[in-house]
């Protein structure tokens, strides 16, 4: 039996995938996911999210498909890792996953120009013909090199008088603020921009409480003291995803150690064992002080 069938829970409540079921919408998650949704309703072109590693990027991403799943007028394509060869190739795969019937006249890759006009045309007649919105999703946006940054800002100059053609949602670590500021015909053209940082304590609880709730806990009993949870608020720093590992660790060890609740001592004996073994996660800002010192 599984070890969270064992505490009570129908589903595991702290897996690390992106689960848009067990994403809790946070203050800033939730500004993030409306404005963007905003932006593409509006069809005014590009949004750019930026988070360190284990904010919730792709979660958000994963949220963000499941509304635009519900509505009929949206086309979209999610590109998970945006990193490809050449130009070429990054627009083949765009055509490609448009199903964009290209003229090919042999087993070669059409040209650039050949694929800048398929998707261009493609573009048109959806956005125009059909009143649909054409969306591009980039996750792990920090990785697009300069050139496809050029190709999207290619695309997103098609527009009508109205409106934008093609819709764009990067997210990415924060080194993509720095490619995207060099690039100002590029930056100029964010309609939206928000950065997620890390959550506070009420909200690192809620999120816990909500995961416990949606994976369907029904034993009355709490399995987080207030104080395991501000311990595990501490060591994550209140980075969802070392809030999610922490939590399963620590329900994973009541388990293994027939206890009752998961409480401060719990949690620091975890973080203990990870400093013992050299797998904790250092402190980037420490480190740099301590360069300093
Ligand atoms: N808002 C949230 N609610 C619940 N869990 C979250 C949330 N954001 C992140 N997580 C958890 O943290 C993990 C890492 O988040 P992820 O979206 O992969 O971060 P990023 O893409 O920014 O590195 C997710 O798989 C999920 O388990
Ligand atoms: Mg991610």
């Amino acid at each position: 039996m599984s070890y969270f069938k064992i505490l009570g829970f129908e589903k595991e409540p702290f897996s690390t995938s992106p689960d848009p079921e067990f994403f809790y919408l946070s203050k800033e998650h939730e500004i993030a996911l409306s404005n963007t949704l905003i932006e593409l309703r509006l069809k005014r072109g590009l949004s750019v999210i930026l988070g360190d590693i284990g904010t919730g990027k792709t979660s958000l991403s994963r949220k963000l498909i499941q509304e635009l799943k519900q509505r009929d007028d949206f086309i979209f394509h999610m590109v998970l890792d945006p990193t490809f060869e050449n130009d070429q190739q990054f627009l083949f795969s765009l055509a490609k996953n448009f199903e964009i019937n290209l003229v090919k006249n042999n087993a070669a890759l059409p040209s650039i120009a050949d694929l800048r006009e398929g998707l261009e045309r493609f573009l048109f007649q959806k956005g125009v013909g059909e009143a649909k919105t054409v969306t591009i999703i980039v996750d792990e946006a920090q990785k697009l090199s300069e050139g496809s940054l050029e190709v999207l800002r290619v695309l997103l100059n098609y527009e009508t008088n109205e409106f934008k053609l093609l819709q764009l949602v990067l997210l990415g670590q924060l080194e993509l603020h720095s490619k995207v500021m060099n690039i100002p015909n590029f930056f100029d053209r964010i309609s939206f921009k928000y950065t997620l940082n890390p959550l506070d304590f009420a909200e690192a609880k809620e999120m816990i409480e909500f995961r416990i709730a949606q994976a369907g806990y029904k034993a009355g009993m709490h399995l987080f003291l207030d104080d395991g949870i501000r311990e595990i608020y501490q060591h994550a720093k209140g980075y969802p995803r070392q809030i999610t590992m922490l939590c399963h660790k620590a329900l994973k060890t009541l388990v293994l150690k027939n206890r009752f609740a998961v409480d401060a001592k719990l949690v620091r004996e975890l973080a203990d064992e990870e400093i013992k073994s050299g797998w904790h996660r250092r402190d980037p800002l420490l480190e740099r002080s301590s360069i300093n010192v």
